[in-house]
């Protein structure tokens, strides 16, 4: 993880008000020169500002079209400034307002492990998983993916890049987040007995080499740490207090949650079915708290609810903030490029094998995992 060191102190003392008046002055000054990206789970002050929005799939789309800008400031994860570094030109400087702004989900796989991993599968257990990634992870896991005839996936295409793994060989190691590799794997008809989870604080992962020979699907034990606090009792809490209500949530969510649902999909998924929906419907959402507070305020004739009691908030992706939005344009402005996101040329060449692949694969409209 990055570390952020403090930004100018004369930012701290601006009202939110003044700082969002500069970031409009700036940001007409800058023009074309540069594009705002934002991740649906950013708080209002800073969303309001984003040339585009979408979720991790349609951010990393949206970023490789741009050809013209001189600068993406982007106003989501590291993860997602890096994707969008390798799917851009050299000519297009990548910003992340906050270096602090990482993933603790994509901090759960580090290379090493990913490269013991793989010693171990391969060589002890004679296997020849493909290595599928989630977006969620460094650009040297996506490099390792790339180079090694796997893929990355989304939220948004998790079933399609793991339906085109299956093409490829007969067993799959999918990273970093056990639960979209579950749920999406258990989507397709296969049964939990044949998946095992992968324990990469352990040389032997936990498994020996008939459990890895008896699995198809391999999954690395790392999760997200908003979408695990939701739990099967508060879907049981829901159903007590209204059973009219629909229970829908992200795949990050634990398999259990998922059984108690009526609707899993991606970020996107989750906003176009509450756009679809009637009016006087009712929903209680597991996902990322500024998301369901934004779809709460779009759409006041639904009845919308987090799944959980407790706020679930990405600490990290809440890191961006107007001072830190306004500090990168002013330098901007001002011929300093701060906190650029640059990933280098050998992993970049290899990860955008995983990351064209993934982008391959993409339906129109973002699909069910339940
Ligand atoms: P999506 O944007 O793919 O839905 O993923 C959610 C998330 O946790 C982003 O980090
Ligand atoms: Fe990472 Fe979870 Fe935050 Fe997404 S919501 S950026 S997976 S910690």
């Amino acid at each position: 993880m990055l570390f952020q060191p403090p930004i100018a102190p004369q930012y701290a003392v601006l009202s939110q008000a003044e700082l969002a008046k500069r970031i409009s002055a700036r940001k007409a000054e800058l023009g074309s020169r540069v594009v705002i990206l934002a991740h649906h789970y950013q708080q209002n002050e800073v969303f309001q500002f984003a040339d585009f929005t979408g979720d991790s799939l349609m951010l990393a789309q949206v970023g490789a079209r741009q050809e013209d800008a001189e600068f993406i400031v982007f106003c989501g994860v590291h993860f997602m400034a890096e994707s969008a570094d390798m799917l851009t030109g050299d000519d297009i400087k990548v910003v992340l307002p906050d270096l602090s702004a990482g993933c603790s989900m994509a901090d759960m796989a580090d290379i090493d492990q990913m490269e013991d991993a793989w010693a171990f599968l391969t060589q002890q257990c004679g296997a020849q998983p493909i290595p599928i990634t989630y977006v969620n992870s460094s650009a040297a896991i996506k490099a390792f993916c790339g180079g090694h005839g796997g893929a990355c996936c989304t939220s948004s295409n998790a079933r399609a890049i793991l339906e085109w793994a299956f093409g490829e060989g007969d067993k799959v190691i999918f990273l970093p987040d056990q639960h979209l590799g579950r749920n999406t794997a258990y989507s397709m008809g296969i049964p939990l007995d044949e998946m095992v989870l992968f324990d990469p604080h352990r040389p032997d992962g936990g498994l020996t080499p008939k459990d890895v020979a008896d699995a198809r699907v391999i999954l690395w034990k790392g999760h997200c740490s908003v979408h695990g606090l939701f739990t099967p009792e508060q879907c049981d809490e829901i159903r007590r207090l209204d059973p009219e209500m629909d229970i829908l949530v992200h795949p990050e969510c634990a398999w259990e949650v998922l059984q108690k649902s009526d609707l899993a999909g991606s970020t996107e998924f989750i906003i176009n079915t509450i756009r679809e929906a009637p009016a006087g419907s009712k929903w209680a959402i597991g996902t990322e708290v500024h998301l369901i507070d934004r779809l709460i305020r779009s759409y006041p004739e639904k009845n919308i609810r987090s799944l959980a009691a407790v706020q679930c908030l990405c600490t990290t992706m809440y890191r961006i903030d107007l001072k830190h939005l306004l500090w990168s344009l002013d330098e901007i402005a001002a011929g300093r490029v701060v906190n650029r996101i640059q990933v280098d040329p050998e992993t970049t060449n290899l990860a955008r094998i995983a990351l064209k692949r993934m982008l391959a694969n993409v339906s129109s409209t973002p699909v069910a995992i339940k």
